[in-house]
């Protein structure tokens, strides 16, 4: 009997906004940073920081595929799905698999490392991040050091990400770009699908992670 495949919501809006719109913001902080457009780079920097504290509190309490306890298995079981990519099966995965899943916390850990090195670090002629004076010069001359090195890093996680992407595609035959776009993908009609929060609780989450920022910005001497 041939298999029937429904189309599943699998990521809900806020997590494709997020995702779409870190791409977007994370290429404007490469071009604003080398150009040296640093007002505009420190407000993007803040638009970045509001997404970060909004995706780690929908980790939490976000829709099943957004939550970190849904998605992350054990280290071992991460390596165990990495040795089988060249395995061809159907794809029948709801949301991030067990290698994916760390590969969201280091992403989601790095890019805070990074902004806040860059909130406290320094061009040594007229910029400064918000937390510069509060760290004193030495450390910010230190943190605008690390925050120049980390961003290699980033970019090799970034290169990584979508090399993995690639690989999915090329050698499982699996497409899970499209998802990240629609939100939907074609599962076997017995499977049961992940819950999806209001896309209103969203709104108020990343609200009051903006308001956060706003107010370490103003509270910043
Ligand atoms: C600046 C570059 C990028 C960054 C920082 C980034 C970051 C992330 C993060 C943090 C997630 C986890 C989503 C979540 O659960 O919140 C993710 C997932 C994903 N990203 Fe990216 N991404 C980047 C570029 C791209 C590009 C260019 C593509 C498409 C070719 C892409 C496709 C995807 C897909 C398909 C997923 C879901 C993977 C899965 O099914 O488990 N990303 N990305
Ligand atoms: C994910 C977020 C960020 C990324 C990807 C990023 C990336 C970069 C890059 C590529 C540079 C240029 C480094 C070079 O010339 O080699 C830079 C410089 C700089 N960034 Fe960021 N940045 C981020 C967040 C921030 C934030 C939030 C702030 C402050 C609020 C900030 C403040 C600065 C400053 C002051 C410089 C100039 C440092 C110098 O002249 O040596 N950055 N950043």
């Amino acid at each position: 009997m041939r298999q029937i495949n429904l189309p599943m919501p699998i990521w809900d809006i806020p997590i494709r906004l997020f995702h779409w719109l870190l791409v977007l913001l994370i290429g404007f902080m490469w071009v604003s940073g080398k150009q040296g457009w640093l007002e505009y780079h420190m407000l993007s920097g803040y638009a970045i920081l509001s997404l970060l504290i909004f995706r780690v509190v929908w980790g939490f309490v976000g829709s099943d595929t957004a939550r970190f306890l849904f998605f992350l298995k054990s280290p071992i079981e991460g390596l165990r799905h990495l040795l089988h990519i060249t395995k061809r099966e159907p794809d029948t995965e709801i949301g991030h698999n067990a290698a994916g899943g760390w590969m969201v916390v280091v992403m989601l850990a790095l890019l805070f490392a990074q902004v806040f090195t860059g909130m406290s670090a320094n061009d040594d002629i007229s910029v400064e991040g918000p937390l510069s004076r509060l760290v004193g010069k030495d450390w910010s001359d230190w943190a605008t050091s690390q925050h120049h090195f980390l961003f290699n890093i980033v970019q090799i996680v970034i290169g990584l990400h979508i090399l993995a992407i690639v690989a999915y595609a090329i050698l499982k035959r699996h497409d899970l770009v499209r998802p990240m776009i629609t939100g939907k993908k074609r599962m076997p009609g017995a499977m049961q699908a992940p819950r999806m929060m209001s896309p209103i609780l969203a709104a108020i989450v990343w609200g009051v992670s903006a308001l956060l920022v706003a107010a370490l910005i103003w509270w910043a001497p």
